[in-house]
């Protein structure tokens, strides 16, 4: 199958100082990854770069037919939602005129989220967090996209209504086929419903394996590779180094998640 997206050695940052390096992920349609990693990985940065907003340092990044150096603004004519960590909705509109403005189908945002119909006359400023980031789920989902990225969708919401987003991504890559690449803090709902997980460090994937491989280890990945924060950018010109733990990977020791029956074997 022919990937949606996909990116081979790509190399990301800022000012010409590399963040992300080697990164490599293919997204076939139908398929939702999620990207983990903790503070400072490299994940927003990650999500510039799949997304276009960031220019690649190095390496290849297609999505569909299109060459790597379409910008973003053709890509999302190509039908790529972008979710960014920030709530992009229009806080002094109703929900109805959300929906005008992000130029999506009214019909099937509300088909997605029917949450939202007794809201359509609500300013979005006065909604609840989870509601406002149904508003943007349902704006990006209903354009019919082809690829989704969403960066820290459930920032600071209940479980409830980070499960009732997630359900909505995973019924979107079910039933549209659309490919979705979510950078989420809550983990074990995440892996719910993703089927690859992608866990970055220091700006290089330390571990990628299907989400039932890696959720069979979860509680070994969390305390190896999730807990605490990275070290800064800055810090890391400096070259101080904090790899605190003696079991955490060092750069470039990518590791493939095998099956919990197959010995716990890291390749
Ligand atoms: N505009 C920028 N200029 C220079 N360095 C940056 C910039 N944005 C991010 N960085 C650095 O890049 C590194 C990765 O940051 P990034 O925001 O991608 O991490 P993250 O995994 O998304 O973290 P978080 O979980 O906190 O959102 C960090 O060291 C950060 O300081
Ligand atoms: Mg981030």
């Amino acid at each position: 199958m022919t990937a949606l997206m996909q990116a081979d050695k790509l190399c990301l940052g800022y000012n010409g100082h590399p963040v992300v390096r080697d990164f490599d992920l293919a997204v076939q349609p139908g398929e939702v990854v999620a990207l983990l990693g903790p503070n400072g990985a490299g994940k927003t940065t990650t999500m510039l770069g799949l997304a276009g907003a960031l220019p690649a340092l190095g390496g290849e990044l297609r999505f569909a037919d299109l060459p790597t150096a379409a910008p973003l603004h053709r890509r999302a004519r190509a039908h790529l939602s972008f979710v960014t960590e920030e709530r992009s909705v229009f806080m002094r509109l109703s929900v109805e005129d959300n929906l005008r403005v992000g130029r999506c189908d009214k019909r099937r945002a509300l088909a997605i989220f029917p949450e939202l119909e007794p809201l359509l006359k609500r300013p979005a400023g006065l909604l609840s967090g989870g509601e406002q980031q149904m508003l943007t789920l349902a704006r990006a989902l209903a354009r019919r996209p082809l690829v989704l990225l969403a960066d820290e969708l459930s920032l600071g919401l209940g479980p409830l209504v980070v499960q009732r987003l997630l359900r909505a991504v995973r019924d979107a890559a079910d039933q549209d086929g659309v490919a979705a690449v979510l950078v989420e803090q809550h983990v074990k709902q995440v892996m719910r419903v993703a089927d690859i997980c992608v866990v970055m460090r220091r700006g290089r994937i330390v571990l990628k394996g299907t989400a039932a491989e890696v959720g069979a280890r979860l509680t070994e990945v969390e305390a190896t590779y999730l807990t605490g924060d990275d070290e800064s950018f800055e810090d890391r010109n400096r070259g101080s180094s904090s790899f605190g733990r003696s079991n955490r990977l060092r750069y470039g020791d990518a590791v493939q998640v095998r099956a919990s029956n197959s010995g716990d074997k890291e390749a």
